[in-house]
């Protein structure tokens, strides 16, 4: 059987058959017979799981300061000529009152690793929203804590926490990282969160300075490994102010690709069509949801704060209302042959 059978038929690949993939993902046309194969597995497969569905979860970039430094992002701690905001509670709580009338039922907040917002306030904040919105579900995205801490905040009634895992590769991961982030930590982050009973969402970037196909067939092994609930992927997209300003972006082409393969091995998960393919491609979000993604991030931060939330440069959607890219985003799944939906999306299981 060769691998495209495999992984059609098993839906599961070892180390090697993942390598091998990558060669044909390499290779072959996106339109080429073999590709469109796997394209068309990954579309029945999203339509026999979830439908016609889309789900759309209102973001809401809370804080930009970081103590971070990592080396491909735009709101890293070295980057001086950035301007930091935080968002008061008040302007949480606003953005997901607009957001709820607007039809979201999940809320992400999503910060950089902000110590400001201690633990007990993110806690705070989860339990306001969780007693204003009983029927709404709540993402955090704020980096990486102890399991206490994790547990804390699921207590206080998050359900979902977005954590990419950026490579696989332990190597690649302390290229792309400063020399005091530990890939160690990261992947025990992540089982910390599993066995707490969050759904959790792994992710890498496509096209990640010193990235190669050994390390994509890592992170393909390790998805189904860890077998998230949610798996972020992106082009990687350059930003000015980091070591990577001069770097090649990821291929939209390569992301569309691994889409369809991550619905195959993991047939249920929720997959989105991130900014950053909207980025490369004016209608790259069109083309990652006819790959295989089911969900939409559209944005619900104030507009103020939105252009000093660019891990990247020219990211999308950074001058518009909420309510704009909200019906934007429905002619888009709509453009695409989907329907977005004003439900909490949660996982199948
Ligand atoms: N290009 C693309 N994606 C990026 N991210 C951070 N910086 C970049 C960049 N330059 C992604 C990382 C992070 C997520 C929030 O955004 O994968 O986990
Ligand atoms: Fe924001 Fe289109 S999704 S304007």
């Amino acid at each position: 059987m060769d691998v495209k059978d495999k992984l059609i038929k098993t839906r599961q690949l070892n180390r090697e058959e993942c390598r091998e993939l990558l060669d044909l993902l390499l290779t072959e046309e996106r339109e080429g017979e073999i590709m469109s194969a796997i394209t068309r597995e990954a579309v029945r497969l999203r339509k026999e799981y979830y439908g016609n569905k889309v789900f759309t979860r209102g973001l809401i970039e809370f804080t930009n300061f970081c103590r971070n430094n990592c080396n491909y992002c735009g709101i890293r701690r070295d980057n001086r000529e950035l301007d930091r905001y935080r968002m008061s509670e008040e302007e949480i709580l606003a953005c997901c009152r607009q957001g709820y009338r607007l039809g979201f039922r999940t809320f992400v907040l999503q910060g950089g690793e902000d110590p400001w917002f201690t633990p007990e306030k993110i806690a705070g904040l989860v339990e306001q929203i969780r007693n204003l919105y009983p029927d709404c579900a709540i993402t955090l995205s704020v980096g990486e804590h102890s399991r206490e801490v994790y547990k804390l905040w699921k207590e206080a009634g998050a359900d979902r926490y977005l954590l990419r895992h950026e490579t696989a590769n332990e190597a690649h991961y302390h290229f792309l990282h400063p020399k005091e982030m530990s890939f160690s930590r990261r992947i025990s982050c992540l089982y910390d969160l599993k066995d707490l009973g969050y759904q959790v969402g792994a992710g890498f970037m496509v096209g990640s300075p010193g990235q190669t196909p050994d390390h994509l067939a890592e992170d393909l092994v390790f998805l189904q490994d860890l077998h998230p609930e949610m798996v972020g992927i992106g082009p990687f997209i350059p930003h000015h102010a980091t070591a990577y300003a001069g770097a090649k972006a990821g291929s939209l082409d390569l992301c569309l690709k691994l889409l369809s393969v991550i619905r195959i091995l993991l047939p249920d998960v929720l997959l989105p069509a991130t900014t950053a393919l909207g980025t490369l491609d004016p209608l790259g979000r069109e083309k990652g949801l006819m790959a295989g993604a089911n969900v939409v991030m559209p944005n619900l931060s104030p507009t103020e704060n939105r252009n000093l939330y660019q891990l990247y440069d020219n990211k999308i959607c950074v001058g518009d209302e909420a309510s704009k890219c909200q019906n934007c985003m429905a002619l888009r799944v709509r453009n695409a042959g989907y329907e977005m939906v004003s439900e909490r999306g949660d996982h199948i299981s």
